[in-house]
């Protein structure tokens, strides 16, 4: 997450209001308010768009209560949301690049996703998907992006590479499978039995249920490389490094993992930033059929501290979105 400040933006006219999901204090899901704020107005270089949904992220649960403080700016209040997509509905002065009526997606530093209407600049925007209902595509950005850098920015991935991709069956899981495979790795993938269709269904070529046994004890030959999605305890993360030949390489975004001394692996810690340019190719990939985006639950925003606790419950699988 870029370290950006995370405040309301400024008022439009004093009759336009929207509907926000609002935190005016750190505390448990029950600090998100609902409410209804004035609608902001586009400035030079940034458009109004109409959201159709926003998407959920286990980050927003950290926003909400304050963890992300020492990472991010926070003035309070704030509004929810990393990533939406929606319609263009007014363009602020110097805007070329869209026109009302343009459906958009992108991801949003500065928060302000969770809500009827956001203001972003338009040049971290992209179109949207045209294969896509425009409320999914709110899954692409963060999830997207995150794997996309986790791959081809903090990997190097040839084809015949074999990928343990450790936690599967969330958000960034789903794109993780799809863009190994494609770049013509071997991927072995970690899912429950909640996500394991799915996951086979984006490419996995052997799938290791994390519920029943530890990845490592599952393989038959090591791997060249963990990319690791879930915040594993220490020793969960050490063991990970056993699935790995001596040489390889472990990727997380969660916790950083310590390997084991002489095990020869090497281990790198990364938080994804925005890149419009990268998700512009996402949403190529998306519209030639390459990705697919599935979206496991659609719930309305004004349920949002219910999705809060079912997240830190660890009753979601995959990816949510919200909808105003
Ligand atoms: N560093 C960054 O820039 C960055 C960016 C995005 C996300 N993140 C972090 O990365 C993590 C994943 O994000 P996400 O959006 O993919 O989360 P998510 O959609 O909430 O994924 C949760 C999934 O993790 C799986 N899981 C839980 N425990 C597991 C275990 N022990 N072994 C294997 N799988 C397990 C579950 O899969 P089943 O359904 O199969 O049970 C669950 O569906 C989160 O902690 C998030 O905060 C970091």
């Amino acid at each position: 997450m870029t370290p950006e400040p995370r405040t309301d933006r400024r008022a439009g006219s004093a009759s336009a209001t929207m509907m926000a999901a609002r935190v005016h204090a750190f505390g448990g899901p029950d600090v998100i308010r609902y409410e209804r704020v004035p609608r902001p107005a586009p400035g030079p270089g940034e458009v109004l768009v109409r959201v159709a949904a926003a998407g959920f992220n286990p980050s927003d649960v950290g926003f909400r209560a304050g963890l992300m403080r020492d990472i991010v700016q926070m003035d309070l209040p704030f509004t929810l949301g990393s990533e939406a997509a929606g319609t263009v509905v007014q363009a602020g002065p110097g805007v070329e690049r869209f026109a009302v009526g343009d459906r958009v997606v992108g991801r949003l530093d500065e928060g302000g996703a969770a809500a009827e209407h956001l203001i972003a600049p338009a040049h971290r925007l992209v179109r949207a998907p045209s294969t896509l209902p425009l409320a999914h595509a709110a899954a692409i950005p963060v999830a997207g992006l995150t794997a996309w850098q986790g791959l081809f920015e903090h990997s190097r991935i040839e084809p015949g590479t074999r990928i343990l991709v450790n936690g599967a069956g969330g958000g960034v899981g789903m794109f993780a499978v799809q863009l190994a495979r494609r770049a013509g790795a071997c991927v072995i993938a970690t899912a429950g039995p909640r996500s394991s269709d799915r996951v086979r269904g984006y490419g996995a070529e052997q799938l290791i249920d994390y519920t029943r046994v530890p990845p490592h004890q599952a393989l038959d030959h090591p791997v060249d490389l963990v990319f690791n999605l879930v915040p594993v305890p220490p020793e969960a993360a050490e063991a990970l490094c056993r699935a790995l030949r001596p040489g390889g390489s472990v990727v997380s975004i969660t916790i950083p993992v310590k390997p084991p001394p002489g095990s020869g692996v090497t281990a790198t810690h990364f938080v994804a930033r925005n890149d419009p340019a990268q998700l512009a190719e996402l949403v190529t990939l998306i519209d030639d059929g390459t990705v697919r985006v599935d979206v496991t639950a659609t719930r309305p925003l004004a349920e949002l501290p219910a999705v809060h606790r079912d997240a830190e419950a660890g009753r979601t699988s995959g990816k949510t979105i919200l909808v105003p």
